[in-house]
């Protein structure tokens, strides 16, 4: 049974603040089945109550789950005094859910970021325990070769006492004339600067990086830079057995 105030069942569904709510609720707007509530602190149960609002059925969900294809220049964190964080690119239809990051990009990578409020789920992800791959798209300074496939594979000293798992590193693409390297990376970890510090250790450095999957969740490609959608169900199955 999952009982709850009407003024936070419409505050939690998107209809305004608790003030503006209580107003729509104390203007009879408000009906659960046929009886017409005008008490703003009414404990309803949601799982056994069909409640109305001008006639529009009022579904309460306790969770998000968003997927979101970063720009650059958003910093992944709910608040930031200098920068534009990526919950300023949400729509303001999920501006009444506590929605955060689940894990951090850089402030100049792009690609998939999952934003919920199911912190059960994001703890699980993130959990250094559970070894969650994630693959990242990356132009690379610098010719990319096969010793550095195997460094990559053999794990990499990153600071006295973390060495990486071991990341599997896979050439896309490489140009003699620029010297620039395409590259697939997944790690299975997410240390601070995690890609970028290990290309550094092999000498080379990331001009572009773009998050491609965490997970068994791809970065919907059709999804512009900046946009967010709800996960599928699918999706969102995929997520809840990795
Ligand atoms: N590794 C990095 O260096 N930066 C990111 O944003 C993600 C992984």
């Amino acid at each position: 049974m999952s009982k709850i105030r009407l003024d936070k069942l419409l505050s939690n569904t998107g209809f305004g603040s608790r003030k503006e709510v209580k107003s729509i609720i104390r203007a009879g707007r408000l009906r659960i089945g046929d009886e017409i509530i005008y008490d703003p602190g009414y404990i309803v149960d949601i799982d056994s109550s069909d409640v109305y609002v001008d006639n529009e059925r009022i579904s309460y969900r306790k969770y998000y789950y968003l997927m979101m294809n970063k720009p650059a220049g958003v910093i992944s964190a709910t608040f930031d005094p200098d920068s534009r964080t990526v919950l300023d690119l949400v729509p303001s239809t999920y501006r009444h859910v506590s929605l955060f990051p689940v894990g951090r990009l850089d402030k100049d990578t792009e690609g998939l970021l999952l934003l919920t409020n199911d912190g059960q789920l994001a703890h699980r992800l993130l959990s250094p325990k559970r070894h969650v791959p994630k693959t990242y798209y990356a132009r690379i300074e610098g010719i990319v070769d096969h010793e550095d496939i195997d460094t990559f594979r053999a794990g990499i000293e990153l600071e006295p006492g973390f060495t990486t798992l071991q990341a599997r590193l896979e050439i896309l693409g490489l140009s003699e004339d620029t010297g620039i390297s395409e590259v697939s990376v997944t790690i299975y970890e997410g240390k601070y600067h995690q890609v970028k510090r290990m290309f550094k250790a092999v000498g080379k450095r990331v001009l572009y990086l773009k998050r491609i999957s965490m997970g068994g969740l791809q970065l919907d490609e059709s999804l512009p830079a900046g946009a967010v959608r709800e996960l599928s169900q699918a999706e969102l199955d995929i997520l809840m057995n990795d």
